[in-house]
């Protein structure tokens, strides 16, 4: 059975596709040449959404409350790339028709530049962008905070990760890559990464960005500036997005009193110590909240999550700071729960989780 889209814009303008009751509308849109605004296209970066003010539908099975939070589910949005038609729907999406084709995203060829791992959970793989024809190393720039696809070499799959660096002149590109027991990526990573293969980059994806400095203009960055504290809180290689924020802030001598929580579950899987070190000694506006769930002889920082860190660091404190999370569903769903004890309004609440982005 096919059913009738209407999409509306903000502009007024109104298109009408066809959607079989078991296409996500997002693809039915795509495939009739109507290029949506997307970037994932597997319901995690909530790019796609639009307010259903008519008709019936079904959520697929990827949906779940990070990309659509119950009260924007309750209002009728809806994530396009997951949602299927169960009657004729009428769609307002939330941009001007003139922004149809902003779904095209960059993809580029990047380098195998190095590989290392850090922690018997933790792989950084680098990266550089090339010239696909020439092979000379180029520009990518992006945003601190966003993520790229990787194509794993030899294979159709793709998978996000974040970048952890700063963008610059050479095109490099640093991830922290958590090893997933039994993934396909984590799998090439352990078998077949070499220096010097080749892989595709798609991106820069996401909006998961510091607000403080999102931008790398001067005169913009002190527009930005919240006047808030400023909290990163992050578990495993959640905190690659947040070190790359925080890196954003250091370059621009931003001031403002910043706290990194940051924990593993043991002194074999902490990683990037070395690296947190350096970044503090440029930064003397930024604490360091390490924390270990076990403890160990030579271990200095906190017993126990990061998100208890964070707690126990603003319970009592006037100060409600603007606060980004990122790292595991779990931790994630656990330091917005903190965040609501602690009365900090959702509008400060920032967070990324780093969901399964294959299949
Ligand atoms: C926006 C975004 C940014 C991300 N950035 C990073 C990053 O910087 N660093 C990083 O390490 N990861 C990141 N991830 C997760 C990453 O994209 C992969 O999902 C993860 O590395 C596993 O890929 P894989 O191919 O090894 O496992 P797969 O072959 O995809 O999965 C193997 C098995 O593990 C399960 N699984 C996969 N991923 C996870 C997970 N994250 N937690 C629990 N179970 C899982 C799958 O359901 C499956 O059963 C990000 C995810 C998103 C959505
Ligand atoms: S394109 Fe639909 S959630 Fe990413």
């Amino acid at each position: 059975m096919n059913y009738v889209i209407t999409a509306r814009f903000m502009d007024d303008k109104t298109i009408e596709f066809d959607c079989a009751e078991d296409e996500n509308i997002l693809a039915a849109a795509l495939r009739q040449n109507l290029q949506l605004i997307c970037q994932c296209k597997k319901a995690y970066c909530g790019s796609c959404k639009a307010l259903c003010s008519d008709g019936d539908y079904e959520f697929g099975e990827r949906i779940n409350i990070q990309v659509l939070p119950s009260d924007e589910e309750e209002k009728g949005i809806v994530v396009t790339c997951d949602t299927f038609p169960r009657s004729d729907l009428v769609l307002d999406f939330s941009y001007t028709s003139d922004r149809l084709g902003e779904a095209t995203v960059p993809e580029i060829s990047a380098k195998v530049v190095g590989l290392e791992r850090l922690s018997e959970t933790v792989f950084r793989l680098e990266l550089q962008a090339i010239d696909a024809e020439t092979s000379i190393p180029t520009m990518f720039d992006f945003v601190p905070g966003q993520y790229v696809e990787i194509g794993i070499p030899g294979t159709d799959q793709v998978r996000a990760f974040s970048l952890a660096n700063l963008p610059n002149e050479q095109g490099l590109m640093e991830f922290l890559i958590r090893l997933v027991p039994g993934g396909s990526f984590c799998g090439y990573l352990e078998r077949e990464a070499a220096v010097g293969q080749i892989a595709k980059v798609r991106g820069p994806l996401g909006e998961f960005v510091c607000k403080a400095g999102c931008t790398k203009m001067e005169e913009d960055f002190r527009l930005h500036e919240t006047g808030r504290v400023q909290a990163f809180v992050g578990g495993s290689t959640g905190l690659a997005p947040l070190v790359c924020m925080l890196r954003n802030l250091a370059s621009h001598d931003y001031a403002g009193e910043c706290h990194l929580f940051f924990g593993m579950q043991n002194r074999a899987t902490m990683f990037y110590e070395k690296e947190l070190a350096e970044l503090a000694a440029s930064m003397p506006n930024l604490t360091l909240h390490l924390a270990l769930m076990e403890g160990s002889p030579d271990w200095q920082g906190a017993i126990g999550h990061s998100v208890g860190a964070f707690e126990a660091h603003f319970t009592g404190v006037e100060e409600r700071p603007e606060v980004y999370l990122c790292g595991p569903p779990p931790m994630v769903a656990a330091a917005v729960a903190s965040c609501a004890r602690l009365g900090i309004p959702s509008d400060q609440v920032h967070q990324e989780e780093f969901v399964a982005s294959g299949g």
